[in-house]
């Protein structure tokens, strides 16, 4: 029996924006709980002590904290790895506790407490725990916007052989050779178009994206630079953790960048608000956010749903000031042309990515 399409009745209607979820933060205590809980269980056959942190108006398919950004709290005790996995999902990763070993294709590296890196989309992916306390990441995806598409593909190698066959692969050269795009040329129109045959579309051009990493090591004693900018200063006191794979959408993955700011004492940011949908981890000190005219405290330990896409919001910095990890699904809105952003609310909406974006008075402080 086939299914039928309904017919809609859209006459003399026009879309305009959504509601958003409310913010939400997960404290550090609920956190931690939820660590211990997890370490007392029994180890599952994969190796996946594994919460997802799911915002309590996320719908199946596609649960997350925001509604195309998943939070899950992963934790590996002394001597515990997984077993090799991989998806076309794509992610951030950064440890909270412990040490341990991650290798995700071609990169193999440490990781401690408060570095970050990026899980491109069908690498192989392996951590393991080598130090004596637990090991706990926090792990970001945008697993809930391809469940959404009905399109999330993932798989795990249920033997070594397998799993090796995959570290491989990422590792192979471009295979030599014409390709049959070559013999297959692009044909120009009048006024700017093209005609582009079909071996073109079974083989685009491809950009290198491995597993990048940024310890704590080396990023904290760079945040003095954004901390130390002077009084008055506009913009927000932050590094993008740029892999250069995302190219002009300035990500991390290519649906995430990672942020992390370093914010000295009583520093109140402007109202604002972006198509982008916004966690953070907040690690250090403590503040306040208004979103969408709720008030919200928070302190290091925390998470928190702290910009619900389009919504109204500032942070502000308690008397110790703050470190924060954010991230946000702003590449993904830059490459389908969404990212709509107002810098203060007095400022026109802009399409950022396609015009000239907003400017700060950082020439005047530097
Ligand atoms: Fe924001």
């Amino acid at each position: 029996m086939g299914h039928k399409a309904k017919l809609v009745d859209e006459s003399g209607q026009f879309a305009t924006s959504v509601e958003s979820w409310p913010s939400i933060v997960i404290t550090k205590e609920e956190i931690e709980r939820e660590v211990e809980r997890l370490a007392d269980e029994p180890r599952p056959a994969n190796g996946r002590r594994a919460t997802s942190m799911v915002h309590p108006m996320a719908q199946a398919p596609g649960l997350g904290l925001a509604p195309g950004i998943d939070a899950h709290i992963e934790v590996l005790k002394p001597g515990e790895s997984v077993r090799v996995s991989r998806s076309n999902g794509s992610a951030v990763g950064t440890c909270i506790r412990g040490q341990g070993a991650a290798r995700i294709g071609t990169s193999c590296f440490g990781i401690e407490k408060h570095d970050v890196w990026n899980v491109p989309s069908m690498h192989p992916v392996f951590y393991e725990n080598n130090g004596s306390d637990l090991l706990v990441r926090l792990t970001f995806s945008n697993r809930p916007m391809l469940e959404k598409l009905m399109v999330f593909y993932g798989e795990e190698a249920d033997d070594a052989k397998i799993s090796e066959a995959w570290f491989e692969t990422v590792a192979q050269d471009a295979p030599a050779g014409p390709r049959a795009k070559d013999s297959a040329p692009i044909v120009p129109i009048e006024g700017g178009g093209f005609l582009m045959p079909y071996e073109h579309l079974v083989d685009p051009d491809t950009v290198e994206n491995r597993a990048l990493h940024w310890p704590w090591s080396v990023v904290e004693p760079r945040l003095n630079a954004v901390r130390g900018i002077g009084e008055g200063y506009t913009g927000r006191r932050l590094y993008i953790l740029y892999n250069p794979a995302t190219e002009r959408r300035n990500g991390t993955t290519h649906s995430f960048f990672a942020s992390i700011a370093a914010y000295p004492g009583d520093v109140v940011d402007r109202p604002h608000r972006h198509s982008s949908a916004a966690i953070n981890y907040w690690f250090a000190g403590s503040g306040r956010s208004t979103v969408n005219g709720e008030k919200l405290f928070w302190k290091a330990g925390d998470l928190m749903l702290s910009a619900p896409g389009w919504s109204i919001h500032n942070h502000a910095s308690g008397p110790d000031g703050f470190y924060s990890l954010t991230i946000q699904d702003h590449p993904l809105m830059i490459a389908t042309e969404s990212l709509i952003w107002q810098e203060t609310m007095k400022d026109p909406i802009k399409n950022l990515g396609t015009q000239i974006g907003f400017q700060t008075n950082i020439s005047e402080l530097v």
